[in-house]
């Protein structure tokens, strides 16, 4: 039987250690983190997930402050409003929700948060910064993931590791965290062919397509770990609406390990939204690097991005 990855388990013990780092931040004379969150109409889902995130911050001491804005809100009245929340030094993270409305450019409005609020990691600068392995705020889900697998996995150097999906929430992030890890990593997507072949070769899968049940039992290689991101609602047989992974998760028990959907990688998105504002307002209150030999001397430290997995390098 594959051990099966308790992602609500990990993801409370990433709050201990978030409230644990933000009590000494604010014991040693820190700014308490604050957290802003932008909602922009009234989407059903965003305003379940925004409510999830407000009261997640609650839970570990995080400042949070809820900016509604109504659906009509003009992109130069909501760029306005990120301006404000870039210059208040009690706002150390800024998420703005998306889908944003129709008539507002996602790219605009999230290339004007500060980068070192960006705990989304959405901001070009955080993706080149990834990308180039030089620290920035990791994307929640994507760190989610690599913390899971840190669970399971003493060694990634050398694994074979297969994405699914080249998404730029997840697929692209989460590969880039395991060429960091030295992982030799294969990005897959709609087009590729032959794709159960080249899932079966993989030590690791993550599945990011949003396709349910997309990857059979045939597809993973026994030992293999596979954590599942994708999350779709589906109406069940007994007309209950019910919540499916992109893995057939029966199928996968030859595993080593894997995520159950719920449970698995979901709870980890917004421990490590909160794991990332802590490390933001920690990164802002120490202020600007000295050491301008370093080019990249300005980038927050590169433990963001291993910051919550023990005895992880940042090599
Ligand atoms: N909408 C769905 N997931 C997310 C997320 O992680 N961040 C933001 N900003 N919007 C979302």
């Amino acid at each position: 039987m594959a051990e099966i990855i308790d992602g609500k388990a990990i993801a409370r013990d990433l709050d201990e250690k978030t409230k644990a780092e933000l009590d000494a931040l604010v014991a040693a004379g820190g700014p308490r983190p604050g957290l802003a969150v932008i909602l922009v109409g009234q989407d059903p889902a965003s305003e379940v997930y925004v409510r999830r995130k407000i009261k997640a911050c609650e839970k570990v001491g995080i400042r949070s402050l809820e900016r509604r804005l109504p659906a009509e809100t003009s992109q130069e009245e909501l760029l306005a409003v990120i301006a404000e929340l870039n210059a208040d030094p009690q706002v150390h993270g800024i998420l703005c929700q998306v889908p944003l409305p129709a008539h507002i450019d996602t790219r605009t409005v999230l290339g004007a948060i500060d980068p070192d609020k960006d705990v989304d990691g959405f901001h070009p600068v955080n993706v080149g910064r990834l990308s180039t392995g030089t620290g920035g705020i990791v994307p929640c889900t994507p760190l989610g993931v690599m913390i899971l697998l840190e669970t399971v996995i003493d060694d990634f150097v050398g694994k074979d590791a297969v994405v699914i999906g080249k998404s730029n929430i997840v697929g692209k992030p989460v590969a880039m965290l395991l060429l960091e890890r030295e992982c030799t990593v294969v990005v897959t997507h709609i087009y590729t062919e032959n794709l159960p072949e080249v899932a079966r070769k993989a030590d690791i899968i993550v599945a990011a397509a949003g396709a349910p049940g997309l990857v059979k039992g045939d597809w993973v290689k026994p030992g293999a770990v596979v954590i599942d991101v994708g999350i779709t609602r589906i109406m069940g047989e007994d007309g209950k609406e019910k919540l499916v992974g992109d893995v057939a998760f029966d199928e996968v028990q030859h595993a080593k390990a894997v995520t159950p959907v719920p449970g698995g990688v979901g709870p980890m998105t917004i421990a490590c939204l909160l794991h990332n504002t802590v490390q933001a307002a920690k990164a802002i209150a120490a202020g600007p690097v000295q050491d301008t030999s370093d080019p990249y001397a300005d980038a927050p430290d590169r433990s963001l991005i291993y910051g919550a997995g023990e005895g992880a390098s940042a090599d």
